[in-house]
């Protein structure tokens, strides 16, 4: 039987998140050291329509209709086969495998939603628009997080980097020269809708404050668009380092994500904040190939459960 496979890359939000939720733009790279892949395959065995999910990673090996109506997995495939037309789905198994850590800011679902969303529509004999991927991704993130700003599907959908703003036409980041991080994992999993449901109730709570915290984030991703536009990176330290303490003042640092980013910068990082949600999850730091090896094995001894290298260009 022939095998329909499709990947999908991790993603890192290098400046802006939190703030995206409330209209201001992020910027988002995607991490291809890290993927989830989907492999249909037609089931001669099984009845009509059925179709059978494998994700060993998560202890999931079920019927699709026997999942929840709203369970990701099940969404995401009936969102497909309707956007394709589909009446039913020939028979099939789905398998789901992937090296991207879960909850862990760095966009396992919509990698999951990406991967399954292509490789099922090249088993219906169709390919769908990057922007279609996204938009059924985007559908499917919002049961993962009740208000998703969009910029996993996006980024993750588009496999480049991008100056995100909800609402906005995508808009690909042009990088003028390419720079190294490191992504170290706090080995702390945190679901996004936590940390996000939090600010939304202290944004609730004061909303001058927040809109004025978030304004200033806008201003450093607006900085940092043109300073990686030029190919200045060696300067986007500093507005890590800035965007970092206004995650801290938002209340979504932690004293895990803190300890990790003080050993990076200790180390010679030209800067380091936590990247996607918060609170537990990954932190970045801007490094050069020279100081590379010193910091990751400062992260290493501060306690990451990972570092992983990833240039972005
Ligand atoms: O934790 P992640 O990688 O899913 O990133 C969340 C980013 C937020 O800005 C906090 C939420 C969002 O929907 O953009």
């Amino acid at each position: 039987m022939p095998a329909f496979t499709a990947q999908a890359p991790a993603k890192i939000i290098l400046f802006g998140e939190h703030a995206v939720v409330y209209g201001r733009p992020a910027i988002a790279v995607p991490v291809t050291a890290l993927q989830t892949r989907a492999i249909v395959r037609a089931d001669p065995h099984a009845s009509h329509g059925q179709v059978h999910l494998l994700a060993p990673a998560v202890q999931l090996d079920a019927w699709l209709d026997e999942l929840e109506p709203n369970h990701p997995l099940r969404r995401v495939v009936e969102l497909t086969a309707q956007e394709l037309g589909a009446a039913y789905i020939p028979a099939c198994q789905i398998t789901i495998q992937s090296t991207i850590p879960v909850a862990s800011g760095l966009g396992s679902g919509a990698a999951v939603s990406v991967a399954v969303i292509r490789a099922l529509a090249a088993y219906l004999g169709r390919a769908l628009p990057d922007e279609t991927v996204s938009a059924i991704a985007y559908e499917v993130e919002k049961i993962h997080h009740g208000t998703p700003s969009g910029v996993d599907n996006t980024v993750i959908a588009l496999r480049k980097a991008v100056f995100f703003a909800r609402g906005q036409p995508i808009q690909p980041l042009r990088v003028g020269r390419p720079f190294l991080l490191l992504i170290a994992d706090s080995g702390i999993p945190s679901p996004t809708a936590l940390t996000v449901g939090e600010v939304r109730s202290a944004w609730q709570q004061n909303p001058t404050h927040y809109e004025a915290l978030f304004d200033q984030i806008a201003a450093i991703v607006v900085q940092a668009r043109s300073l990686i536009e030029n190919g200045s990176s060696d300067h986007l330290g500093d507005l890590m380092n800035r965007n970092q303490t206004l995650l801290r003042e938002l209340g979504v640092s932690s004293p895990e994500l803190e300890r990790l980013i003080h050993a990076a910068l200790r180390a010679g990082a030209l800067g380091a904040k936590l990247s996607g949600g918060g609170r537990g999850g990954n932190i970045i730091a801007l490094v050069s190939e020279v100081n590379a090896p010193v910091v990751a094995q400062s992260l290493e001894e501060a306690g990451a459960k990972g570092v992983i290298r990833t240039t972005v260009q």
